[in-house]
């Protein structure tokens, strides 16, 4: 249950045109008045206490907050925090679900020798550097992400309150950066116009990444949206020089007369009203809203985050709307371009993300960048694997008895059959919607009402879960009085699910102290939930296999591309399922070592604290081609299974190459 409240911005800018304005069908989107949305914003926003759970330099005012952008901005209203520059980039409403590619690294004892087969194979003929087989790409297989399927007028109730939260924590003259595309983008500036006020919109930014062709007879989508406003309409910064382009020879030339009292070079220009003016020389020619700036394959590739922006388009918005020492907020903060360009530009940075992928890649790319940070987690109960998307797969499975029931409406997750009561239709929250977490009277008054309608004759009971009640005395009550039919509402808690969801993987390794250091040798790794992944995967690429053999062959059609699942349409980074494993005819399936060591990730030796706040005084971070990454500095050594610490270790952390951490004391 949130601890309180936290009252959003005082109100949406009276007088300002909203979609409700715009009703004509009964599809129209409308939510300044839809009572839920409404209510909430009322209500205010939920606040939960953070723990901090890593620190990582000293005393430093930089956050990466693992939780949701409302709640962050809970926080901080909370604590007083205002930001000077938010960029966002959040889902699009694009329709796919993200995934990110889970490499298998090279078993230590071998490792070296694969580099040196792989060399020979993709040398000799058989293969080249650029064209010959990627190895890795043998091992690898795919974990979802976030989700990015919505329905229109629920996304757009959650950006609006989302919006009105960050709202809240913008300095006066702050200024915001919405990232979108065409998907949502249009709909998202009218919301803007609401929150911000039209007079406070400053420029559509079209980020134009011409690369590729898109799979369809039509123009190419090679531009996303940047909306960006300020809070207000007078005070905010605009770095006019520090985004300049430079001039032209021929353009420089022009300043060809000296002002003796501005003390600058100047040409005499005619105004728009006829009237002859001075121009003064700058430090280029103004940017425009147009930026050609490449996707950068090999930088998302590197980073391992399928949806990460370039840092050359956030360096130009950090540039120019904010300067050094000022604080910029990203609360979709996925791979960490923002903290990271931010720090590299000796601006503070908060980072917030639900995902905990997301958190770990901007860790351990802040690591790498030097950047000093503490590192939250939002105490919000709900105790996520990994992300809400794979949260959400994974209860399905975690709830007895639950299957599919085709019958039922979308608003059932499924059914639970029972030998009495017959098909017993549950309700699970969207933890990829904090608004439908706390189950409140709205909630229940649209089960009531509008849910349980629709189901067969047959059903006699219905289950709800929920992650927190709003007032359960209240709610209680307002089922007994306002339930018409004769079903029964069982409630029940998925906190107490949830908590079976993590279960750790397990190590075997052992310390010695060699010299002056202590070496820690890791023996063996096992981790249930890994395995049965990379079994179902195995399993499901087999069928695939076998389903192709029994098809026709077709010739390959040249005009094709291959859709991509990289929101930007990135079509040099293949990630499509069936390529991912040696072009799906050739797959063989993915198989452990004994030692289970590839399929370590990370590991970090704290040896300051025994529980508590992670101090990470040494670590070590396996790259995909199996190189030693340590205390973020590459290296070309291969891992040996091996970590070494000048002090003697307390704890140690190992994440593994899904994400999923665990400590164990020395
Ligand atoms: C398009 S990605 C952001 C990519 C980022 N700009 C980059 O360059 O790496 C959207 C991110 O929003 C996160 N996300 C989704 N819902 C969220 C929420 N309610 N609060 C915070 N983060 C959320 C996802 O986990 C994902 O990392």
């Amino acid at each position: 249950m949130p601890v309180k409240y936290i009252p959003y911005y005082p109100s949406t800018v009276e007088g300002q045109a909203i979609l409700n304005n715009f009703t004509r069908t009964r599809r129209a989107l409308s939510y300044r008045d839809n009572d839920r949305v409404h209510d909430r914003i009322r209500r205010g926003m939920p606040f939960y206490e953070l723990e901090k759970i890593e620190t990582v330099g000293e005393n430093s005012k930089n956050m990466l907050i693992r939780g949701e952008c409302i709640s962050a901005c809970a926080y901080l209203k909370d604590k007083g925090v205002k930001v000077d520059l938010v960029y966002i980039d959040p889902p699009f409403a694009s329709g796919a679900d993200y995934a990110k590619k889970v490499n298998l690294r090279r078993c230590p004892e071998i490792a070296r020798k694969i580099a040196e087969m792989e060399e020979e194979y993709n040398t000799n003929g058989n293969g080249d550097q650029n064209g010959g087989i990627d190895f890795d790409e043998l091992r690898a297989f795919e974990e979802k992400m976030y989700g990015d399927i919505w329905n229109k007028e629920d996304y757009l109730n959650w950006m609006f309150e989302n919006l009105t939260a960050i709202k809240s924590v913008m300095n006066d003259s702050a200024s915001i950066y919405v990232h979108l595309d065409w998907h949502i983008g249009h709909y998202v500036k009218i919301l803007m116009d609401e929150v911000f006020g039209e007079d406070n919109f400053r420029n559509e930014i079209v980020w134009w990444y011409p690369s590729g062709s898109d799979p369809f007879p039509q123009f190419n989508r090679k531009h996303d949206n940047i909306f960006w406003y300020t809070k207000d309409i007078e005070k905010w910064t605009f770095n006019f020089d520090e985004v300049a382009i430079p001039y032209t020879k021929e353009q420089e030339a022009r300043f060809d007369q000296w002002d003796e009292n501005r003390g600058n070079w100047y040409y005499w220009n005619i105004n728009p009203r006829g009237e002859r003016v001075k121009t003064f020389k700058k430090a280029g020619v103004g940017e425009y809203d147009v930026w050609n700036i490449g996707i950068n394959a090999s930088e998302i590739k590197e980073i391992g985050y399928a949806t990460g922006k370039p840092q050359k388009l956030i360096d130009r918005i950090i540039k120019a709307s904010s300067d050094e020492g000022m604080l910029v907020a990203d609360f979709f903060g996925g791979s960490g371009v923002t903290a990271k360009v931010a720090n590299d530009l000796k601006r503070k940075f908060i980072h917030v993300d639900v995902g905990i992928n997301s958190i770990q890649t901007a860790r351990d790319r802040l690591i790498a960048a030097g950047a000093p940070f503490d590192i939250y987690d939002v105490q919000d109960g709900v105790s996520l694997f990994r992300n809400p998307a794979q949260t959400m797969d994974k209860l399905k499975t975690l709830i007895t008895g639950l299957k599919n029931e085709d019958s039922l409406d979308s608003f059932w997750v499924g059914a639970i059959h029972d030998s009495k009561l017959g098909m017993m239709p549950c309700y699970i929250p969207n933890l990829l919607d904090h608004s439908t977490k706390i189950l409140d009277i709205p909630l229940m008054n649209r089960i009531i009402n509008i849910a349980m309608p629709e189901l067969p004759d047959s059903v006699k009971k219905v289950i709800v879960h929920y992650v927190d009640i709003e007032d359960e005395k209240e709610l209680d009550a307002f089922i007994r009085e306002n339930n018409p039919t004769d079903l029964e509402i069982e409630l029940r808690d998925l906190k107490e699910v949830l908590d079976d969801v993590v279960i750790n993987d397990v190590a075997d390794f052992e310390m010695k102290k060699e010299g002056k250091e202590y070496v820690v040798r890791f023996k063996s790794f096992t981790s249930d939930r890994l395995i049965q992944k990379i079994e179902e995967y195995n399993k499901k690429k087999e069928l695939q296999k076998i389903g192709k053999s029994l098809l026709p062959k077709k010739e390959a059609d040249p005009d094709k591309g291959s859709d991509s699942d990289n929101e930007n349409g990135d079509d040099e980074e293949d990630n499509d399922d069936v390529a991912v494993n040696g072009k799906d005819s050739n797959f063989t399936p993915i198989q452990i070592s004994e030692t289970g060591l590839e399929l370590i990730e990370f590991i970090s030796i704290d040896c300051k604290n025994k529980d508590g706040v992670w101090h990470s005084n040494t670590e070590i971070k396996i790259d995909r081609k199996g190189y030693v990454i340590k205390n973020g500095k590459k290296t070309k050594e291969f891992w040996d299974g091996k970590i070494f610490s000048p002090q003697k270790p307390i704890r140690i952390k190992i994440r593994n190459i899904a994400g999923d951490e665990s400590i164990n004391a020395i």
